[in-house]
């Protein structure tokens, strides 16, 4: 699909991210379907990396054209996506004004002062947490933010959460897409379904449209971790949609290429279950890779529930998609505090 000879794409990340076979977890899981990793973990050496570096480096050359200073985004109270805008103002030499939400009702001592925003604080942002609760959407508090800045004399640039609702949130996964048909090429084989978190909807957008091209839309399974499964459906379908008009990629994206299982999320965005935290440990365990409560933990759960369900044909080849987060797990340290 080639999007570097239309976009501008300012390098954040180190670029192709490594595609790894997962033996001791397929093994775990049955040995029934191959499990594989993509590791947008480890895509950068910014601040510990993750999947909003590379809508970022979409985002960037028109923050820098804008003749804005001031990157200004929203999150909860660990957000990766903050962490995230705040190294990348870093990096670009732009200030950065952060509004943290209470998005998860936390009873860790230490939750707003460790992993993803004590991170975002030494990287010099103006973080500032506010009590608003959980919402995916264009937030009040996000446009005052906005209007402070401008207030102080500033030229804010406004990326919304999880550079989701933004003209070029979804280009960084389309690129995805065209990453894994290269390395797919390389391996030999086609991988049949592809895993990913979905929150705020332009990771599993992107990965839509970018799979749309060759027929491979439905086969990318989202697993919700927002448990607001009606919002998020209908944000993943709009970026979807626009994306795929940005590109003109020629054909329209259907309900029938959008696949979001709920039944992971519970029991509420931000709060790892039971079932959640085994899986953690399960991938912690035979593979030494680490995902987190809020989001990579959920979608781990729910690979590993469909693949012991059997919703994958036998001999299927599985690829995780790991988008990053680790750092939040410094906020959960009384669950996991015996391993
Ligand atoms: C580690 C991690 N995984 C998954 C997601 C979900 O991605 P998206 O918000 O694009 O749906 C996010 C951000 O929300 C994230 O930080």
């Amino acid at each position: 699909m080639n999007l570097t000879e239309k976009f501008d794409r300012y390098p954040l990340t180190f670029g192709t991210t490594p595609i790894e076979y997962l033996p001791r977890l397929t093994q775990a899981c049955g040995g029934r379907v191959e499990i594989y990793a993509k590791r947008d973990d480890c895509n950068s050496g910014l601040a510990m990396g993750g999947n909003k570096l590379r809508k970022l480096e979409y985002i960037v050359p028109d923050a820098l054209a804008s003749g804005a200073d001031t990157l200004v985004s929203i999150g909860g109270v660990q957000s990766n996506h903050t962490r995230m805008v705040a190294a990348t103002a870093a990096k670009i030499g732009m200030k950065c004004r952060l509004v943290q939400e209470s998005w998860v009702p936390h009873d860790d001592a230490v939750y707003d002062r460790v992993g993803n925003i004590l991170l975002t604080r030494l990287m010099g942002a103006d973080s500032r947490i506010v009590d608003d609760g959980f919402d995916i959407g264009i937030r009040k508090s996000w446009q005052d933010a906005m209007e402070s800045v401008r207030a102080g004399g500033g030229i804010p640039y406004g990326i919304p959460a999880g550079a989701s609702v933004h003209k070029f949130g979804g280009l960084g996964y389309v690129a995805f897409a065209d990453e894994v048909r290269a390395q797919e090429a390389e391996l030999g084989f086609q991988f049949d379904y592809v895993v990913v978190c979905v929150v705020t909807g332009s990771t599993q957008a992107g990965m839509i449209v970018g799979f749309k091209a060759d027929g491979r839309a439905h086969r990318v399974i989202g697993i919700d971790a927002s448990g607001t499964l009606g919002k998020t459906r209908k944000q993943v379908t709009e970026i979807a949609r626009n994306t795929a008009e940005l590109i003109e990629l020629g054909v329209e994206i259907t309900d029938d290429d959008i696949y979001i299982n709920p039944d992971y999320a519970y029991p509420a965005y931000g709060v790892p279950s039971n079932e959640t935290n085994e899986a953690i440990r399960l991938a912690a365990r035979t593979e030494a890779m680490i995902t987190d409560p809020v989001y990579e933990g959920k979608s781990m759960q729910g690979m590993i529930d469909l693949i012991r369900k059997r919703h994958f044909p036998d001999g299927s080849k599985i690829l995780y998609s790991h988008l990053g987060g680790a750092p939040a797990l410094n906020g959960y340290s009384d669950i996991y505090r015996n391993g």
